[in-house]
């Protein structure tokens, strides 16, 4: 398969579409992560001679122009760190935007607006995606963040260019794809957050794989009721009860280790003033809601974590933005730094929560992708990747 680096590229219009939807606080980036992580490939194409055409959205201004969601701030971000220009215009497509790519440079840097203040972007129109096109003789696709969407830049485009991977792309790929099909043993997954319903199809898809599957967060409450348990005002989807039991009995013939928590940290009301205390799962009363993991639970976890060989963490165990209900998280992200496993964090609230508790730099992998991650993780094809097959 042809690469970024098979590629002749001195002088040629590259557009490259990476993932710049980053987070925004008081109109600047408040986390730079995905345009640190974009930094390799652009570079890269710069060095080569490229003129480098970058291409990214950011929220979801559906189809209008929205001052708060333009890229200038991210295009100055991207300069400081690359130490060079970046020439962002304010338009993505149109005759300003071909006179700026047809005066750029050999190595030069050029930064187009947020593409989906287009409407055909999301709805991967091919006139839009024709336009785009047309401005670039080689197109590069970084943006594993956006890979599950088939929209204009991500998969529309490589219709009508010769396309390959960027360096992010193929590293997330990589050590998302050995994971998944060659897995170091014992394989353990973490599964957290709130709701079952986003995490059928990976839960489905990881009892396949692994060795050990721990579960936390406002979704374990829902395994509580399938074995039987009261769960008080706890959170629960009685319409997803009966899944999480064929998921409970899908593990016993998987022989997979499945993990529910023991103990929970449950408090009177859903704020960081609470009064709390922690119960065996089986003795949540009415009135009480769980938030969070126990320390029983939190030690048999880090146990686990610690006998592993390979680990894979999406969701955080509580409520861990609020102190009272953070320890679950918490504990299970310092097991993750601590064990001799390779270890990935499956983008989104892990990696929110593994910056928080200071462990990031310790992790193997942390994804920049969030829907991205869980969709591969289902085992599903990603549009943005399948769109670059036979393209090179
Ligand atoms: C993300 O943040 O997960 C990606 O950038 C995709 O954004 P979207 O969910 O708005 O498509």
């Amino acid at each position: 398969k042809m690469t970024m680096k098979d590629l002749d590229l001195k002088g040629k219009r590259v557009f490259c579409r990476v993932d710049f939807n980053v987070p925004m606080e008081d109109g600047k980036v408040s986390d730079d992560t995905r345009i640190r992580a974009a930094i390799p490939t652009i570079e890269y194409l710069s060095k080569q001679g490229a003129r480098v055409i970058l291409a990214s959205h950011l929220g979801r201004p559906k189809g209008e122009v929205k001052e708060d969601s333009r890229l200038t701030e991210a295009g100055k971000r991207l300069a400081e760190l690359l130490g060079k220009p970046v020439l962002k215009l304010d338009e993505s497509t149109g005759p300003d935007v071909e006179k700026h790519v047809s005066e750029l440079g050999d190595g030069e840097i050029l930064l187009l607006e947020n593409v989906r203040f287009h409407e055909g972007e999301e709805k991967n129109d091919p006139e839009l995606a024709k336009q785009f096109a047309a401005l670039a003789d080689v197109f590069v696709n970084d943006a594993f963040g956006a890979a599950h969407r088939a929209h204009a830049t991500t998969a529309g485009i490589a219709e009508y260019l010769p396309s390959v991977q960027g360096l992010l792309l193929e590293k997330e790929l990589d050590v998302l794809g050995k994971a998944l099909s060659d897995p170091e043993r014992p394989f353990t997954a973490i599964i957290g957050g709130a709701k079952v319903k986003d995490k059928i199809g990976v839960i489905d898809h990881l009892l396949d794989k692994v060795d050990n599957l721990l579960i936390g967060g406002g979704l374990s409450y829902t395994f509580s009721r399938a074995q039987g348990h009261e769960i008080g005002d706890s959170l629960v989807e009685e319409d997803k009860i009966d899944l999480a039991k064929s998921f409970i009995e899908k593990a016993k013939e998987k022989g997979v280790n499945l993990y529910l928590p023991i103990d929970t940290r449950v408090a009177d009301s859903f704020s960081e003033t609470a009064a709390t205390k922690v119960v065996p799962v089986s003795g949540i009363e009415k009135g009480w809601m769980g938030l969070d993991i126990g320390p029983k639970t939190a030690e048999l976890y880090e146990s686990v974590i610690k006998d592993s060989k390979l680990v894979i963490w999406n969701g955080p165990m509580g409520v861990f933005e609020m102190a009272p209900f953070a320890e679950g998280t918490k504990r299970v992200a310092q097991a993750m730094a601590e064990t001799e496993a390779f270890t990935i964090i499956g983008g989104g609230d892990s990696a929110a929560a593994v910056e928080k508790f200071e462990v990031a730099e310790k992790m193997d992998h942390i994804s920049t992708g969030g829907g991205a991650s869980l969709e591969f993780m289902e085992g599903k094809e990603l549009p943005g990747v399948a769109a670059l097959k036979d393209r090179s």
